[in-house]
Parts: structure tokens; sequence; C-alpha cells
């Protein structure tokens, strides 16, 4: 790692940028036996859904559902969050995958070993063919009981047109599973921590700000592991110091241009 965080176009070719960039990185992905990578919204917006913060389009302009990624909103009210929340699984359902989440699953065929984890809740790297993704953040389309209490494991979501949905054991209200702010995480990064535990050669973060800290818990735990290129993939880089200082290059490109050329330059799914 730089001793001053990344040097973006560092070794780029200036004619030709993505090009430069597609280069570098094919470079390292070649190289390298274990790969890992983090998404967060940035990756499904050319699937037409918004990310979080950044401009008024984003989904935390709207100060309600800035308060139902608050775990206190369901439990206050769990009749005007669901609601909403029907809503909101509509417009995730009628997404599709975009070029992104495909080449992120052909990626997986370009690595020895190679995991995928998400911040995302909208299933897309699933309906793309990626398997096996780690959902920090959960899954809209699972369901667990809202009553901590109740040991029932999370389920696939029924179709829900009104009302509230019941959990199939105690028959308590249900709830998204999802992790809101309020609440912790710790038992879905089990797989993660299993798989940088035996080395990371190359983490690439695509898609996030960094504004949460699991990007930056994520590079401290692989750096802790031992030696790793981590790179950036935004077409606006993060601001957040803490996380730059962490990284090794940036390359300020959208992931649904970026990562299918990557792959074509790989080579992947050839022969
Ligand atoms: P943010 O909305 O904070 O950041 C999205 C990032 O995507 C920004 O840095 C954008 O520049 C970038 N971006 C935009 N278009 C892009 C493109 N085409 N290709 C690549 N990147 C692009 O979203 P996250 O970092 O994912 O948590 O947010 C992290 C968590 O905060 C979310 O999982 C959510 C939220 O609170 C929960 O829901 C628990």
């Amino acid at each position: 790692m730089s001793p001053h965080g990344p040097q973006p176009g560092c070794g780029f070719d200036r004619e030709d940028p993505l090009a430069g960039a597609v280069e570098v990185l094919a470079e390292h992905v070649r190289a390298a036996q274990r790969v890992l990578v983090l998404t967060g919204a940035g990756v499904s917006v050319a699937s037409g859904l918004p990310t979080y913060r950044g401009d008024e389009q984003s989904r935390y302009a709207d100060k309600r559902a800035l308060q139902d990624a608050f775990g206190s909103t369901i439990r206050k009210d769990p009749a005007g969050f669901w609601d909403r929340f029907r809503q909101r699984r509509a417009e995730l359902q009628a997404a599709s995958p975009n070029a992104a989440h495909h080449a992120l699953s052909e990626l997986a065929r370009c690595s020895p070993s190679f995991c995928l984890a998400t911040q995302n809740v909208d299933g897309l790297h699933g309906r793309a063919g990626s398997v096996g993704v780690v959902e920090l953040h959960g899954n809209a389309f699972r369901e667990r009981c809202l009553d901590d209490a109740c040991s029932t494991d999370p389920w696939p979501a029924a179709d829900l047109t009104a009302g509230l949905p019941h959990c199939p054991t105690c028959g308590g209200v249900a709830r998204p599973d999802l992790v809101l702010f309020g609440e912790g995480d710790d038992a879905r990064w089990t797989p993660l921590r299993s798989f940088v535990a035996e080395g990371v050669d190359v983490l690439l973060l695509v898609g996030t700000s960094g504004v949460v800290s699991v990007p930056t818990q994520l590079c401290q735990l692989v750096r802790e592991a031992g030696p790793a290129w981590i790179a950036e993939i935004n077409p606006r880089p993060t601001d957040q110091d803490e996380l730059r200082s962490l990284l090794d290059d940036q390359f300020a490109f959208p992931a649904e241009v970026l990562l299918p050329a990557l792959v074509g330059a790989l080579g992947a799914g050839e022969g």
C-alpha cells in the first residue's frame, strides 16, 4: 500500500483511461489466488435503484425513508412500516440485474477462490447468478420474527398485498430480514471473517460511499490478515479519509462500465 493512500491514475494509459484501469485491475486479479469483492448501492444504480445518499434522488433525501432505516420505526408502528415497505419491495422486485451484477457473477470464475459480499438488500447479485453472496445487511425478500426471543430462522417472503405478515411459528408480527440502524449484525460477518482469515490478495470495493463503516472495517480486517491490494471502483471516489488511507488505488468509473470490461479482459467464460 502507498504510505499516503491511493494515487488515482497511477500507471494509467492517459490516452484511454478505461483501458488503463482495466489493465491494472486485470493484472492484479490474474495474479491473485483469493479475491474478495464488497458492493454497495452504486452497483444497482444502472438497474434504476437509487443510492442511499448523494443527491436529492437518493433514498435518504426522503425523511420518511431515512426514518424507516431505523429498527425503532417498525417496532413503534409495524403497520405504517409495512405499508411503505410493500411499496419498496415492489420497486426492488421490478428492477433487473445490470451489467455490473452479471460481470461480478462471471468474475467468480476468474479466480481460484472468490467471495462476494454486499451491503445491498435488493437480491440482484443472486438474480444475476452469483452464489454464496454474503448479504451483510440482509435481504428485502426474506422475513423473520419481530420478536427477538422467537428463534425461527428467516424465511422467504410470500407475496403480500395488504396487512401484516406473521411468523409461521409464534404467530407474532414479522419484519423484513434486514439490518437496520441501531441493530447488531455481527453474525452476518461470520462467513466473511472465515474467508478473510485464509488471506485475501485482492479486495475490490464497488459502489459504496464508505459513510457506513462496513468498507473500512473490511479493509482493516483484510490488512490485519496479510498483504493485499485494495482498490475502489466508484465514479465518485470516497471522501472518507480513514477509508482512503486503506486503499491502494481508486478507479473513477461506473461499475457497469468497468466490471464488464475487466471480465472481458480476463476472458471469463472463454474456453
Ligand atoms: P451510499 O448511497 O452511501 O453510496 C453509494 C455509492 O455508489 C456512492 O459513493 C456513489 O458515488 C456510488 N455510485 C453511484 N453510481 C455508481 C455506479 N454506476 N457505479 C459504481 N458506484 C456508483 O450507499 P452504500 O455505501 O451502499 O444500510 O450505503 C451503505 C449502507 O448505508 C447501506 O447498505 C444501507 C445504508 O444505510 C442499510 O440499509 C442497513
